[in-house]
């Protein structure tokens, strides 16, 4: 099919989950290299890994020490190379995470910079204090807390819009353009097909005045959100670099990105594509740290309203931050048909669809845990503060186990033994996933009508079928938990008709009995007047 490389579906790989080689318990890049052809067999055709960089693990490799070295936990450079050489001779193609918001506190840089050393102090955000003990303004951390930590050495506060061990780089500094420049032609140089840029629309400070607002975390996002500086830095990266590669990708990660911002991202050739995060709120309150009860309808007003604003989306319904798409969207006791149900709505909406590693066999979140014991920086740090503020533990255990990332990053399942296939090791580095046993690659793959069948062959009808990638998304009306859409191209069109709810449906009249040809139906046979509980049905139906 002649398109675009990177309108085809992403596969994302977290790397220390994924498939452990040499049975320590943590995933490698020779395991991810043994798993190559699944991913073929499976239909993708790019792989986004998350951070493979040397870091300390603070956050899990969003905390980068060496650009140009890979963790040793994770194998070496040429482990790496292999990698992209097999990669190639499957004609799949290797997306990186770039995370230059900020390194990691242990990158020499910041460690030449706390000693007060030229050029590097200024390659990160030192500020005195407003005055003795009191940081340079407001902010608050994504993650809660100040924003600023204070260097007695230097008398000086240092910013980190996340944890204290990932302080933010300078963008106002050029010289930072140049280093992150350089790392993305050494990557590019070695055949990486593109980046996925972390918290890539908040780079850039416009100023250092007091944020508004008594915001637990993300107080004085107004100075740093999508500001002009970022737009121009993104376009920078392109003239610079990017346009001397006539095949790649920019993909942001763009927090709460709005739309009008969106498009300028697209337009001015900043990004390819880029996350949105409002759908992702449509279960919960307060960041996440409350639930709101999920109704389909929220889901599928956000995005049909990027779908018709946008021209081109990424989609997810998962990543290595959020819960399990069956957790959150589905239902437990109707597993399969409902994480089917998903795929039908992620693989038929227009753009780049983003599949998380696991997602395609229908995965659950590990169990709830003592969040004091969670690896995720981000639940220790919520944890802190619910003890801080004298929370009943109940309360405080309900909050951070909404939040633990950790639940989401269980090891990949590869078969239904104890360990998964996932290691050899006495213990993996984090609990398995929820199941019963069935939701593994082993027994998915031996069952015709699994949910990974499910999503192979949505995959093969989207490599098929131009309507699915390059059509334009038509809503028809529908209301309570139907989705009903065309995809149309000139004369060719598909119709998608997906009950996100699992009560069966009456579709409404003119969705009863359509003229076209069926292509999948998730229950073969169903009366064409209804749709099961999360029922799927899609039609060829021309335009
Ligand atoms: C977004 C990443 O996806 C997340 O895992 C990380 O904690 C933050 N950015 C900070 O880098």
């Amino acid at each position: 099919m002649d398109q675009l490389w990177h309108k085809h579906a992403i596969y994302q790989i977290y790397p220390r989950s994924f498939c452990d080689s040499n049975g320590d318990g943590v995933g490698d890049i020779p395991g991810i290299i043994s798993k190559l052809d699944y991913l073929k067999d499976l239909g993708v055709k790019i792989i986004w890994l998350s951070p493979v960089y040397k870091s300390p693990l603070f956050d899990m490799g969003y905390d980068v020490a060496d650009y140009y070295a890979i963790h040793e936990e994770l194998g070496t450079m040429e482990d790496f190379d292999r990698l992209l050489a097999e990669a190639k001779k499957r004609d799949l193609r290797i997306v990186m995470d770039l995370v230059v918001n900020h390194t990691s506190s242990a990158h020499p840089w910041f460690q030449a910079a706390l000693r007060g050393e030229a050029p590097y102090h200024d390659y990160y955000v030192f500020k005195k204090g407003k005055k003795k003990g009191v940081p340079p303004n407001n902010w608050t951390s994504m993650f809660t807390g100040p924003a600023w930590e204070y260097v007695p050495a230097l008398d000086e506060w240092y910013l980190h819009l996340y944890d204290a061990a990932q302080p933010d780089l300078n963008w106002h500094n050029p010289e930072v353009l140049r280093e992150v420049e350089n790392i993305l032609r050494f990557y590019l140089d070695k055949g990486v097909y593109g980046f996925r840029c972390d918290v890539i629309n908040q780079i850039y400070k416009d100023s250092y005045a007091d944020g508004k607002g008594h915001a637990p975390s993300g107080r004085g996002i107004e100075h740093y959100l999508m500001t002009e500086g970022n737009h121009r830095i993104l376009r920078k990266l392109y003239e610079d670099v990017f346009s001397h590669y006539p095949e790649h990708v920019v993909i942001g990660e763009t927090f709460n990105v709005d739309i009008p911002n969106g498009l300028r991202f697209l337009k001015e050739n900043e990004l390819d594509m880029f996350f949105t995060f409002e759908h992702m709120g449509v279960d919960r309150r307060l960041s996440g740290a409350l639930a709101k009860k999920f109704k389909p309808e929220a889901l599928r007003e956000v995005l049909y309203r990027y779908q018709k604003e946008i021209p081109w989306n990424a989609n997810y319904f998962e990543n290595h931050d959020q819960h399990r798409s069956v957790n959150r969207f589905g239902s437990l006791k109707m597993h399969d048909e409902s994480a089917k149900a998903l795929a039908a709505i992620l693989l038929t909406l227009k753009g780049t669809p983003f599949i998380y590693q696991g997602q395609e066999l229908g995965m659950l979140d590990a169990p709830k845990k003592d969040p004091a014991t969670s690896t995720d920086c981000a639940t220790l740090a919520v944890y802190k503060l619910t003890r801080k503020m004298h929370l009943p533990k109940r309360f405080a255990y309900r909050i951070c186990n909404r939040l633990d990332r950790d639940a989401c990053r269980a090891p990949m399942a590869w078969d239904a033994d104890e360990k998964q296939g996932f290691t050899t090791a006495e213990k993996a580095w984090l609990p398995f996933a929820d199941d019963d046993g069935t939701h593994n690659v082993k027994t998915e793959e031996n069952n015709a009508n699994s949910v990974l069948n499910f999503y192979k062959t949505l995959l093969k009808l989207r490599q098929n079928r131009l309507e699915l990638t390059e059509g334009s998304f038509d809503e028809l009306p529908s209301n309570g938990s139907l989705f009903a859409y065309r995809r149309v191209v000139d004369t060719k069109a598909i119709l998608v008709l997906v009950n996100l709810s699992p009560k069966a449906i009456t579709l409404p009249p003119y969705l009863r009995h359509v003229d076209g040809q069926l292509l999948l139906e998730s229950n073969a046979g169903s009366d064409p007047a209804r749709l099961d509980g999360f029922g799927v049905r899609l039609l060829d139906v021309g335009a």
